[in-house]
């Protein structure tokens, strides 16, 4: 590779720690405070078939496809419209109801997903518009969609993906401000997002000093063999991504799941030899989620919690806790998803495992 580790052991590391300057790329001359909208260069769209969109379907693969469920939640929040999150792989050859004003965006960092590409041409056959959410500029996906907004992340080597991922929320939060200005958003929620979105890079570079805490957890943990990952909302998708990296790296078996439905299978799990990693920052949410943690405790399961600094709350019950900057709940996965992807680098690293190419796994997988 011609791209260099600088002072960094792996490209994983490395990218993680680019993410401050990655999402700020990412939001790089689409914001607009006169308008209190986002723009986008590349959507290709009249305002006609823009104001006709009455329903949005996100398709992807792996990590993509969780960047898509917390765009879910984003543009159903900020626009209204109903979203379908679809993983790629189902949507080619399932036969959904994909009538006039659906768009469709195919969300992929290499742009060359075999899956992600097969669903995108199934979408357009019907007629719909379909755009993609893409890093890899001049990828197969990117010159086959109709329009589309690139990531501006750079190249991403580790196998395992984590600025591409903070980076596709970034953009999927500039669409559900851009939807949401079209309809029924006002003004100042409008300037209050954009004013939430300019503060962080910051906020992520602030989270990046967690790093030796979460080294000191993966320390205590690297001999697990199961780990559970729970959060609600914006942190469900958190956690599933959580949970992926540390299968994907660590080839620890690791389940993600949203914190309530814990009690419907996963808790029979828990023992002490199992930790629970929640994620549970601060917002209205965080009660329930404190109501979760203490059932694991009860069961004598080890917990590591993601909380805000000064949590009191979640410091008595946890064992450990990596504290995270406070954010409006919108944008907490860009700060939440940060020390996860950092406890499975460290915990791979701990494992003696090949953190940027892992077993089995491929960067871009161009074959069904
Ligand atoms: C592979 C990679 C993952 C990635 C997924 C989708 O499985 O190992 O990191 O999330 O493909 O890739 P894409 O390039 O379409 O985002």
């Amino acid at each position: 590779e011609d791209i260099g580790l600088g002072r960094f052991e792996h490209y994983m590391l490395k990218e993680i720690f680019e993410q401050p300057q990655t999402i700020e790329n990412a939001m790089r001359g689409r914001l607009d405070d006169e308008e209190a909208t986002a723009h986008f260069g590349g959507l290709n769209l009249t305002p006609q078939q823009l104001r006709r969109i009455n329903r949005i379907v996100l398709t992807g693969c792996g990590t993509s496809w969780h960047a898509g469920l917390v765009g879910e939640y984003l543009i159903e929040e900020f626009a209204r419209l109903p979203v379908e999150v679809e993983y790629a792989s189902e949507l080619r050859y399932r036969n959904p109801p994909l009538a006039e004003g659906t768009m469709v965006f195919a969300i992929t960092q290499s742009g060359e997903t075999a899956d992600t590409l097969a669903a995108m041409r199934e979408c357009k056959r019907k007629g719909l518009p379909s755009l993609a959410i893409c890093n890899v500029v001049g990828s197969t996906i990117a010159r086959e969609a109709d329009g589309g907004v690139y990531l501006h992340a750079g190249p991403e080597v580790g196998v395992a993906s984590t600025k591409a991922f903070t980076s596709q929320v970034t953009v999927l939060t500039l669409l559900g401000l851009f939807l949401g200005r079209m309809r029924n958003l006002s003004y100042q929620a409008g300037q209050r997002i954009i004013s939430h979105l300019r503060s962080m890079p910051e906020v992520v570079q602030r989270t990046l000093e967690c790093n030796d805490a979460v080294r000191e957890v993966a320390e205590k943990y690297f001999q697990a063999r199961n780990a559970l990952y729970l959060g609600r909302l914006y942190n469900f998708p958190v956690a599933l991504e959580g949970a992926l990296k540390l299968k994907e790296i660590s080839y620890l078996h690791a389940e993600g799941y949203p914190a309530a439905e814990m009690k419907h299978g996963p808790i029979a799990l828990v023992d002490r030899d199992t930790p629970s990693i929640f994620v549970v920052p601060r917002g209205h949410i965080h009660p329930k989620v404190i109501s979760n943690m203490e059932e694991i405790k009860a069961r004598k399961g080890p917990i590591i919690a993601i909380a805000c600094e000064g949590d009191d709350k979640v410091a008595e019950i946890a064992d450990d806790v990596i504290c995270v900057p406070d954010t409006e709940e919108f944008l907490q996965p860009l700060v939440t998803a940060v020390p996860l992807q950092l406890l499975a680098y460290h915990i791979a690293v701990l494992r003696g495992c090949n953190v940027d190419r892992p077993r089995n796994l491929a960067k871009s997988v161009t074959v069904e």
